[in-house]
């Protein structure tokens, strides 16, 4: 009797589960969850097992591990990992910093740099970290004041207008704050987060690009994986532990939390929990518009990249001060443009058009007759009627505001425009100021042969891509008049001051020489500057005005979608999409088969990178400091014995936590909440996932933080930084 009960209830349980996962199904270790609600997931996580409580994740009460993760300067993650302020991060969100502090003399990039006390630790004007003090639902206090029937620019106004009330509010709470209020659900939900703002950043590390770059853009967004992406950097508050601006005054920040280090390692099916900032995701979208991505505007944006890296490699493999020049450049180039191939190909495979069309239908039979009713059409037809003008947009994207001289000189000249327009000296001086300083970087780092090949190539796809109708005359006019881009290119790049700083100085020189107003009309006139202007306001005017208002309509039906598919998927908790606010994954260690007859195992270890190494592929030359190491098997107390008994270190790992880009240098956590690991990548197969996952493809690399310490001790003799840190084991 028990029997055919419960018999009859499984098969209950399993028709609803098929006919559930006919639409929406959040699988298995999908979702970006929120920590303020982590307590609604938590007994899953246990299940799964972990063994801290949701308080230890997140509370406004006492300290808890969110006290220990930064947002790292605006778009990776970063942990506390000493009493001291010490941080960790990816070589690749340091790259910039790194970079900056680099020259032929001093080249980080290529040597790596530590900071073998804190006086020499590097200060990074403009690099700032984020502590999240607390979140709060804010819906109520957003939505006062709005009523039924208010037209969506009403809406926006009242929601606005809350917002920056209440997050204004929020920021007279303390010193250092920052507050922002955050739509999720396509704005069936708002929450204030109130962040603590630190300043003063102070590069402490960063090991060779040959290790921390390893394998490079070839290897990037790939399984196995063997590089050492990390980079570690100091907070520094003033005397009462509050954020301040950069001062030699200033002393090592006292976090509420660090993170305590296991050296215990992973195995497959281990329990592992990332915490850090998804930038963004757009997991609810309708087929139409996952159509637009994976059949037109990935492509496209892949088609005009290739064109620009190929011209990158040519000029940075011949030269070495290029090579530094653009690495940074080339580097940003190159992610996206590998991350949509794999994207592309993954909606493909998982044939996600076709199967998002089947579960618009299921929805549309189930909302007949509701408020819900046609909304999938009317979105299709907005996404229809907006094609021609995303696809303007992208186009903008990757070609006018790819070109590096004509896009530096327009903002060059808005910003002596200001000056010239302002009455106050001192704010005339400011501007100039930073136009001086956005000139000091630009030329740094500008190597003008591969701007113009780029201009060139880039202005002949423009011509032949977008519609007559779409270009903008001033396009059309040069086109014509100069017969070819290449003219063109010559004829503009020939002719503009901005093309020799020096130049460009002594133009600016004579129009400030009387020290009063600026007559800026000789720069205004220049053919870099017309050309960024020009591109600009056709965007402004002609695309980016109806992709907003077409786009504001989209958000608007996707409101009621959003509040659609939750009541259709009633049983089903289904997370907010990411906007870069703070979120737990959780998931286990996992191999994968990318391709039949093939499987990945999840942990690599420094044989692969062994078998990697050839001095003669840039990407793959690894310090002869590591073949000596290796070669002696010193690897002292960071050895480990594999599966067949041989001594080795272990690299990387891969787990099926749902990470988006944002949340590189993230925290990898272990069923005690201790560090085991940095989170930088995802496999290539399984790019998706920011539009749709899959459980058996998306995996999220990780760096091992046995493999971080080694090279900290082995490697870079600083093991005065490990005695700052905190071993469980
Ligand atoms: N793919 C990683 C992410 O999206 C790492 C990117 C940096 N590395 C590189 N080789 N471009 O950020
Ligand atoms: N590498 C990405 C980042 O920088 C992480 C990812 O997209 O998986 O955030």
């Amino acid at each position: 009797m028990m029997r055919t009960v419960f018999f009859k209830k499984a098969l209950a349980v399993a028709a609803s589960a098929v006919l559930a996962s006919a639409f929406l199904t959040v699988k298995a270790d999908e979702g970006m969850w929120l920590p303020s609600l982590i307590s609604q997931r938590i007994g899953d996580m246990q299940a799964k097992g972990f063994r801290l409580s949701a308080e230890d994740i997140y509370s406004i009460n006492q300290a808890s591990l969110k006290d220990a993760v930064v947002l790292f300067g605006g778009g990776c993650t970063g942990e506390l990992i000493s009493s001291e302020g010490l941080l960790l991060t990816n070589h690749h969100c340091g790259y910039a910093q790194i970079q900056k502090h680099s020259s032929v003399e001093h080249d980080y990039l290529k040597d790596g740099f530590w900071a073998m006390d804190r006086s020499e630790e590097l200060p990074n004007p403009g690099l700032e970290v984020w502590f999240l003090d607390r979140m709060e639902d804010v819906t109520g206090a957003v939505l006062d004041g709005y009523e039924p029937g208010m037209t969506e620019q009403q809406r926006d106004s009242v929601v606005r207008t809350n917002s920056e009330a209440i997050a204004g509010k929020a920021e007279k709470d303390g010193t250092g704050l920052r507050a922002d209020v955050e739509s999720l659900y396509y704005g069936n939900q708002y929450f204030l987060f109130v962040y603590r703002v630190f300043k003063d950043v102070r590069l402490v590390g960063a090991p060779p690009s040959s290790i921390g770059k390893f394998g490079g853009d070839t290897d990037n967004w790939m399984w196995p994986r063997h590089t050492g992406d990390f980079s570690i950097f100091r907070i520094y508050a003033d005397k009462d532990n509050n954020p301040a601006e950069y001062s030699e005054d200033n002393v090592p920040y006292i976090p509420k939390k660090y993170f305590k280090i296991s050296l215990g390692g992973v195995s497959e099916g281990d329990f592992t929990f990332i915490y850090g900032f998804p930038g963004r995701t757009q997991e609810y979208i309708v087929s139409e518009a996952v159509r637009y991505i994976s059949e037109i505007s990935d492509p496209h944006k892949i088609a005009l990249r290739t064109l620009r890296l190929d011209i990158q490699d040519r000029y940075m493999s011949a030269s070495q001060a290029v090579r530094i020049q653009y690495s940074s450049k080339n580097a940003a180039v190159s992610n996206s443009w590998k991350k949509w191939q794999g994207e592309m190909r993954g909606i493909r495979k998982m044939n996600t058009v076709e199967t998002k069309k089947e579960n618009e239908r299921l929805f549309e039979e189930w909302a007949a007759g509701s408020e819900y009713s046609g909304i999938v059409g009317r979105l299709d037809s907005l996404y229809r009627l907006m094609e021609p003008y995303a696809f303007a947009a992208d186009y903008y994207n990757e070609t006018a505001r790819a070109i590096e001289l004509t896009s530096f000189a327009a903002e060059y000249a808005r910003r002596l425009e200001k000056a010239a327009g302002v009455s106050s000296p001192d704010e005339a001086t400011q501007a100039r100021e930073s136009a001086k300083r956005l000139a000091a970087a630009f030329y740094k780092d500008y190597y003008m042969p591969i701007d113009k090949e780029s201009f060139i190539a880039l202005m002949d796809m423009f011509d032949r891509n977008i519609p007559s109708g779409f270009k903008p005359e001033y396009f059309t006019e040069s086109m014509g008049r100069y017969g070819s881009a290449e003219a063109w290119a010559d004829s503009l790049f020939g002719n503009s001051v901005f093309s020799d700083s020096s130049a460009l100085t002594k133009t600016v020189a004579a129009a400030c020489a009387d020290g009063v107003g600026t007559d800026i009309t000789l720069l205004t006139d220049d053919p870099a500057v017309e050309f960024g202007n020009e591109f600009r306001k056709w965007y402004m005017e002609g695309i980016r005005s109806v992709v907003q208002r077409l786009g504001s309509e989209i958000t608007l039906l996707y409101r009621d979608y959003m509040k659609g598919q939750m009541e259709f998927n009633k049983d089903r908790a289904l997370y907010p999409d990411a906007n870069l606010t703070l979120r737990v994954a959780y998931g286990s260690v996992q191999g994968y088969s990318p391709a039949d007859g093939t499987y990945y195992l999840p942990m690599s270890t420094i044989e692969g990178i062994m078998q990697k190494d050839n001095p003669d592929i840039f990407d793959y030359n690894i310090p002869q400091r590591l073949r000596d190491i290796y070669a002696e098997k010193d690897y002292g107390e960071w050895t480990v014995t594999d599966a067949s008994g041989r001594l080795t270190v272990p690299v990387c790992f891969i787990a099926t936590n749902h990470t988006s880009g944002g949340n590189s240098g993230s925290p990898v956590i272990n069923a005690d909440g201790d560090l085991i690991g940095i989170n930088f990548d995802r496999v290539w197969e399984g790019t998706m996932s920011d539009i749709v996952f899959d459980p058996d493809l998306c995996r999220n690399i990780s760096l091992d933080i046995r493999y971080v310490l080694f090279i900290i001790d082995k490697v870079a003799g600083a093991g005065h930084l490990i005695d700052e840190m905190t071993f469980t084991d």
